[in-house]
């Protein structure tokens, strides 16, 4: 397949090196996408234990993508997984691992600080025309880019993938007010050569998907709460009604009750053009499955028992 690289600093060729830095949930699945389309893919972590916990995701993840491509042929089922994971070196390295890369796409835990210095101790190690790039879900990308230079903050930008990330088609590229519009261009492109279809936005709490789905989960809770429907019925009504795949619970649950509550307590508590909307308050009922450690899926019981 051919892209459409114009005159940019970027080139095609430079953009086929991709280091991914954290490769935890979301790290990994970035790293295993790219690598499926053959870009090379430098995987970093802090320590060898969670490198090899990222590669076992993404072998067990290739696999399950390996059996529905070639159907009852072990081989090429090998072939597929030995050469996309042959396409990602795992490096505990960081500095090394950015010094010819095209691309730098982060997905360390979400914590302001802790991007912020990765970044600013990269952006310098990086080549000097390599886009920086963050999968943050809630941080806005200016706030991550703040301690960067000029240059520097031209060439940064927001790659938000979804969970799982092999499955899900959509990536966020979120653009900045000081992002070059060839970064943008740059990062869409990529986007697209990994079989992804990008949407563009600008920089605002929750970006277009989280803006929309919070209060929608939000307001579901709130019917639960009120009586009006069992979470049962009230998921049901929307996957059989409205189409939607899943139900507003099993979503809720697959995501993460604490994920859910620590996003919409941030927007209501300070979220640019977001404070004390009353789409973001909490609920009771949220509240207490949090305090009570039913998070969802990942911890048995949520809104159901698993
Ligand atoms: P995770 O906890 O599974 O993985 C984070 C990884 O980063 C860990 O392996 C950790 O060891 C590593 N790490 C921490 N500090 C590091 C450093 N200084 N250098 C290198 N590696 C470091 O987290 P997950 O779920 O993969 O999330 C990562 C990012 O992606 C977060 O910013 C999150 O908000 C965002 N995100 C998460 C989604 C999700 O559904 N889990 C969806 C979209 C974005």
């Amino acid at each position: 397949r051919k892209h459409a690289f114009t005159s940019s600093a970027i080139t095609q060729s430079d953009i086929r090196r991709v280091t991914v830095i954290g490769s935890g949930q979301m790290g990994s699945g970035i790293a295993q996408v790219a690598a499926m389309k053959q870009h090379e893919v430098t995987l970093v972590d802090v320590n060898q234990e969670a490198l090899e916990r990222g590669k076992g995701y993404m072998s067990k993840s290739l696999k399950r993508v390996a059996k529905k491509k070639f159907p009852e042929d072990a081989k090429a089922q090998n072939q597929f997984v030995e050469k996309a994971l042959g396409h990602v070196t795992l490096s505990t390295n960081a500095s090394k691992s950015v010094s010819n890369a095209g691309l730098v796409v982060e997905a360390v835990v979400e914590n302001l600080k802790a991007k912020q210095n990765i970044f600013v101790k990269l952006a310098m190690e990086a080549p000097d025309n390599a886009i920086l790039a963050s999968n943050t879900s809630s941080l806005p990308i200016a706030k991550i880019a703040a301690p960067l230079t000029l240059s520097q903050r031209k060439r940064f930008i927001g790659l938000h993938f979804f969970n799982p990330v092999p499955q899900m088609k959509l990536v966020e590229v979120v653009r900045s007010d000081e992002v070059d519009q060839k970064t943008v261009d740059d990062a869409v492109a990529f986007v697209k050569s990994i079989g992804k279809t990008p949407a563009v936005c600008k920089d605002t709490p929750g970006f277009i998907v989280n803006r929309l789905l919070l209060p929608y989960m939000m307001e579901s809770i709130r019917l639960l709460e009120s009586g009006v429907a069992s979470a049962r019925d009230i998921d049901t009504a929307m996957k059989l009604g409205a189409g939607y795949p899943m139900g507003p619970f099993e979503l809720c649950d697959y995501v993460g009750l604490d994920t859910i509550k620590f996003i919409v307590d941030g927007w209501y508590k300070e979220g640019a053009g977001l404070k004390g909307n009353k789409l973001f308050e909490s609920s009771k009922k949220l509240d207490e499955l949090v305090q009570a450690g039913s998070l969802g899926v990942k911890s048995g019981k949520g809104f159901y028992d698993y």
